[in-house]
């Protein structure tokens, strides 16, 4: 390849990955790619690199380093620039400590009932409408707030106001630079509020649990921290899950076999959930990390300030390690992909997302077996130039 190919890569359809990721992996498993901005990165694509740099410490997310390439679409560094993502080393780690020891599992198991009933609502809502429905508006974009609301506790009057502030300020286009500093303050303002109602009167949330940990801390850093964690909650683990929803359903049913392998065994949704995540075609960007040191990839040595993106999806289809990466397997066992990452700033919500994925799926298999996309593939559309991939609509008739 004589000139650095452009990035993102288009894919030939909304459902197929891109020719460049197998062409890569083979071929130049480091390779020089030129971003929108114009700066150049190296991109990796087989699954023990992508492996081996999201494991290393010595690879950063800090977006601010001051030998940066701009890779991401907005100044703030994209969908992860807040919350514990754009924190490195030390600061990270004690966030994560934090966070972590209050999202746990076990919360995440307590909350499945009440994302059953919101997901069962949702379609109810949907089916009252008539056909076709679009599945991203009408289940896709709602559950993932709802259910983050449910972990901060958040109380379900103010789950609208919530889905909108996310709405506005992660999108990049739909909405003005005044409206988008409102719904940042008008964000900001209510979880200062909420914080001080939990410290009132603790409930079984996130935010209690947060707040019981850190009592004694001066205010103001009480106040950043559930600040922090709340948006870099809702930045992550929103869109990505909405797009992920549509991506789902549309993968599912662009192979009616599957929907009907589905049906007969309802054993199959857990790992047919974790293989539409390692099957996604759309992930978005990629992980951008900087180098602090020379480091050595693939056999190369990566000189220190290189800016490398991980691609998770392109290892995700890596032959050296999924047997016909190609192929869909609904049973695919073991299934050790990477769509959540791995190493440091592995995705904190993923036992959430994997609920939310699965209690979806059981859902419209139950109540709408006979769901089917009411478009041909070939004419579903991917929403472009986001940091998080997904498509524009999924249409839907049952
Ligand atoms: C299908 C849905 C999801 C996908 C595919 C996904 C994917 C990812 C990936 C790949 C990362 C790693 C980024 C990196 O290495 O730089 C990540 C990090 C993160 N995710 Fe998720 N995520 C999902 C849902 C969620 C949910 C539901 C939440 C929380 C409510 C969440 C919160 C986070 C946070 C806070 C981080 C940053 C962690 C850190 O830097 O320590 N994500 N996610």
């Amino acid at each position: 390849m004589t000139e650095a190919p452009e990035y993102p890569f288009r894919n030939p359809s909304a459902l197929e990955p891109p020719p460049e990721w197998a062409e890569l992996r083979e071929g130049c498993p480091v390779a020089t790619i030129r971003l929108a901005s114009g700066d150049e990165a190296l991109l990796l694509t087989r699954y023990d690199d992508v492996r081996q740099v999201l494991s290393d410490p010595r690879f950063t997310r800090q977006l601010d380093a001051a030998d940066a390439a701009r890779v991401t679409a907005n100044e703030s560094g994209g969908v992860f620039g807040s919350g514990g993502s754009s924190m490195s080393g030390d600061e990270h780690r004690a966030w994560r400590q934090l966070v972590g020891k209050a999202f746990t599992a076990k919360r995440v198991t307590a909350m499945q009932p009440r994302i059953q009933a919101m997901a069962e609502h949702l379609v109810e809502e949907m089916v009252t409408r008539e056909a076709p429905a679009d599945l991203v508006s009408a289940v896709g974009f709602p559950l993932p707030v709802w259910a983050i609301c449910d972990l901060l506790g958040v109380p379900d009057s103010d789950r609208d106001r919530f889905a909108y502030w996310s709405d506005t300020m992660l999108s990049m286009t739909r909405f003005g630079q005044e409206e988008i500093d409102a719904a940042q303050a008008e964000f900001d303002a209510y979880l200062v509020a909420l914080t001080e109602a939990k410290q009132a009167r603790p409930g079984d949330d996130l935010v209690s649990e947060l707040l019981s940990m850190v009592a004694g801390l001066d205010g103001r850093l009480t106040e950043q921290l559930v600040l922090g964690t709340a948006k870099g909650l809702l930045v992550a683990g929103h869109e990505t899950t909405a797009n992920m929803i549509g991506k789902m359903v549309s993968m599912l049913l662009a192979d009616r076999g599957r929907w009907e392998a589905l049906l007969a065994d309802p054993k199959l949704v857990r790992p047919a959930v974790e293989e539409v995540l390692r099957y996604d075609a759309n992930p978005g960007f990629g992980m951008p990390r900087y180098l602090s040191e020379e480091v050595e990839v693939a056999g190369e040595p990566l000189p220190k300030g290189t800016t490398v993106i991980c691609s998770m999806a392109a290892a995700n289809r890596d032959e050296r390690q999924f047997e016909r990466a190609d192929e869909m397997r609904l049973d695919r066992s073991p299934n050790p992909h990477v769509a959540f990452g791995v190493g440091p700033h592995s995705c904190i919500g993923q036992s959430l997302a994997r609920t939310e994925l699965q209690t979806v799926l059981r859902v419209l298999l139950d109540r709408l077996p006979t769901l089917e996309l009411a478009v041909p593939v070939a004419e579903l559309r991917r929403r472009e130039g986001l940091v998080v991939g997904g498509l524009e609509r999924v249409p839907v008739r049952w």
